[in-house]
């Protein structure tokens, strides 16, 4: 039986080490936490005893989250009769608080998984119709749209663009392609786009093994993300403890073992490929969208919300 572990202090312990060590203290100290009482990739579940939905309930998703109800809401009010594509639909935490029982409209999930609408089904009021199209974004034909919300979601496309991933051997389309597809989508009603991902590259642009990889992912999913992880253990008052145990897991899992993943043999197997923040600039431009506004939503600068029009 391993002895319980001070997440923060051993946190601590590791973020004062010279940048090289910290991938070889990430490892061991993977090996000190205990392992979940059950396997849980990411995307694969979230129902409410997921660790997807402990996610959604940790600061770093609830700023996110908050950041896109504030824009969605002053859009639905001023468009009754909206219509929402949402690509990747999650849990539907993005809805809860944000639609009203007398809104009118639609939103169009765009997700591969089956459970991917269940979630803004159960809180749509009876006048907002939800379909879903079980489809990676890539293969989907989206219909005009007042609002694309896309969170979280394009950094699990490789690669900027189809002639970027045809480089490293990989077919179909990229995160260009996706951009586009969105712009074509709100064009027509003046709409908005809205993107959210992490502050980090960790793209094509880098091979597997390159060490410059492993510091990047141990910047964004350690550096920031645990550390937010274990501020909320530290401080999250509302948090019961199972709760608090996915948190712990989802830091071990989702987390910590996504450094590893920069030593993969291939391209292909992974599991995240995040642009920075100066290259998500530079694509949504490439794909004829203008930045409206942007901020990190979060105090650990993680997050990042773009707000973008089909206009010059
Ligand atoms: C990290 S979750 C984000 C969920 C939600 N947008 C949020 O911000 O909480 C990613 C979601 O995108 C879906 N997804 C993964 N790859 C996708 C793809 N290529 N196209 C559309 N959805 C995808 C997953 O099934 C999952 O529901």
């Amino acid at each position: 039986m391993l002895p319980p572990v001070d997440l923060g202090a051993a946190l601590r312990a590791l973020l004062i080490l010279p940048r090289a060590e910290q991938p070889h203290a990430v490892r061991a100290l993977l090996a000190r936490l205990p392992p979940p009482a059950a396997e849980e990739p990411w995307n694969t579940a979230f129902g409410p005893d997921s660790l997807y939905h402990a996610f959604t309930r940790c600061s770093v998703a609830r700023g996110l989250h908050g950041a896109n109800r504030a824009v969605l809401r002053p859009l639905f009010d001023a468009r009754p009769g909206f219509r929402v594509v949402e690509v990747g639909g999650g849990d539907g935490t993005l809805w809860a608080g944000l639609l009203r029982p007398d809104d009118t409209g639609e939103i169009v999930v765009v997700d591969p998984h089956p459970d991917g609408a269940a979630g803004v089904r159960r809180l749509a009021p009876p006048g907002v119709r939800v379909h879903h199209l079980v489809v990676p974004v890539q293969d989907a034909a989206l219909p005009e749209a007042d609002a694309v919300v896309c969170s979280l979601v394009l950094h699990h496309v490789a690669g900027a663009d189809a002639a970027a991933r045809a480089a490293v051997g990989l077919a179909g389309t990229g995160k260009a392609e996706a951009l586009a597809a969105f712009r074509a989508a709100i064009a027509p009603r003046d709409g908005r786009v809205l993107l959210n991902e992490a502050d980090v590259y960790c793209d094509l642009g880098l091979a597997p093994g390159d060490p410059v990889l492993t510091d990047r992912l141990l910047d964004s999913y350690v550096r920031r993300f645990s550390v937010s992880l274990a501020h909320d253990l530290a401080t999250r008052t509302d948090a019961d403890a199972a709760l608090r145990a996915r948190w712990t897991a989802i830091v071990r899992d989702w987390s910590l073992a996504q450094v590893g993943l920069a030593g993969a043999a291939a391209y292909a197997d992974r599991d995240v490929y995040e642009l920075d923040v100066v290259s998500w600039l530079g694509l949504v431009g490439r794909a004829g969208l203008t930045v409206v506004e942007r901020r990190f939503t979060d105090r650990w600068l993680l997050f990042h919300q773009y707000v973008l029009s089909a206009g010059a």
